[in-house]
């Protein structure tokens, strides 16, 4: 091999409903890039432990949770057979690398990760160590298929980064040792050319959802914590509360500009035009071009007409799978093994890159 394989990993937490900003900034995306690639999607079961019990809900809603979010993968059009799809828990070799990464990336890294402070709070010393060590743990999970494409909303854009800093480290350090055991991949770093056991992965972030906001306040992000329901649209809602939750949206009284640049300093109107473009896969000068100069009272019952329409049917199969608890759990089992077999292939080469004894 001279070039590393191209691969797409991504993963999503299952902590209760999925959201329509887990949908437009990842999901969705992914479905699309399933044409042309090999995917692997991953239900983040390791990570949804990181925080207290109090919040993931115990072993009963874990489960239930993980099924969820593969019925959403499913619904949303995720193929899992031509791609891979389980839970992360089933291939030990992410644990396993996240040890040698909690071993490589340096604690002033781990420091700098703007989630960790969101997520600990003030209170840091109650924080877990999961939950501070997390970024190893998705490094791990994307590097232990070497996966060289990762497609993600804007707020893991610095999980990805330093997912880089850790490959880029690991192939400094052991990078006599990769030659020797010829495990390497010729790669340009500058004006030199090294030889490489990761791929440095290429976040792919962009669109105009990559940062989809709460309903009721356009600079915070849409979330699963938010306590207010009418703040984001879940992935199970009907019809008639995806449409309620539109029309209760909060905007300005200004009709919206007839040029793009009129969406800045405009944080709500410039969300729902994000969001009616993503479904739509336009952009937003598309939407402006169509809308320019309307009323919201205009523009919102057509974004909810097109939300309802986009939604509804992944909602309706989201409600059916669940139920069918031995064929999600099939699919899980089935991607599993097949991931297993992948990142087995890679620890074993770490392994040996490392100088751990194995047979
Ligand atoms: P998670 O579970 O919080 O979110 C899953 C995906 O949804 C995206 N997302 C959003 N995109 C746009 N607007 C929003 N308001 C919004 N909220 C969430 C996230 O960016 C993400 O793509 N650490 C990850 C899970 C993970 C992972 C990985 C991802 C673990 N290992 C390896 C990629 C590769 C997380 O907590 O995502």
């Amino acid at each position: 091999m001279s070039t590393f394989e191209p691969l797409v990993f991504s993963g999503v937490q299952p902590t209760g409903n999925l959201h329509l900003g887990n949908y437009l900034g990842a999901v969705r995306r992914w479905v699309a890039l399933q044409e042309n690639n090999n995917c692997i999607y991953c239900v983040v079961d390791q990570h949804a432990i990181t925080q207290a019990v109090s919040v993931w809900g115990g072993p009963a809603e874990l489960q239930r949770n993980t099924r969820e979010v593969t019925a959403a993968f499913l619904a949303a059009g995720i193929d899992a057979e031509k791609h891979i799809v389980f839970n992360q828990s089933r291939v030990r070799q992410h644990a396993e690398l996240a040890w040698v990464f909690n071993c490589i990336a340096r604690m002033g890294w781990l420091n700098r990760m703007t989630q960790f402070k969101d997520k600990a709070g003030k209170d840091r010393e109650n924080a877990s160590v999961g939950l501070f060590a997390y970024p190893n743990l998705m490094a791990a999970d994307i590097l232990v298929y070497r996966a060289t494409h990762v497609p993600v909303g804007e707020d893991q854009k610095q999980h990805l980064e330093l997912t880089r800093d850790i490959a880029q480290k690991f192939n400094t350090d052991f990078s006599d040792r990769i030659a020797e055991l010829g495990l390497g991949i010729e790669t340009q770093s500058g004006d030199e050319t090294i030889q490489s056991f990761f791929p440095l992965t290429e976040p792919v972030i962009g669109g105009p959802a990559a940062r989809v906001m709460s309903l009721r306040d356009g600079t915070k992000k849409m979330s699963k914590s938010d306590p207010s329901d009418l703040s984001r649209i879940n992935l199970t809602d009907d019809e008639d509360t995806i449409s309620k939750k539109i029309r209760k949206a909060k905007t300005d009284s200004e009709p919206l500009p007839s040029d793009i640049e009129g969406l800045n300093d405009r944080p709500e109107a410039d969300n729902l035009v994000g969001i009616y473009a993503a479904l739509t896969d336009t952009d937003k000068a598309g939407v402006i071009r169509d809308f320019g100069g309307q009323q919201f009272s205009v523009f919102k019952p057509a974004l909810a007409d097109l939300a309802v329409a986009k939604l509804a049917p992944i909602a309706s199969e989201m409600r059916r799978l669940p139920a069918d608890t031995a064929y999600i759990d099939s699919v899980l089992k089935n991607g599993g093994e097949r991931a297993a077999i992948l990142a087995e292939k890679t620890m074993r080469n770490v392994r040996d890159i490392v100088g751990f004894l194995q047979d």
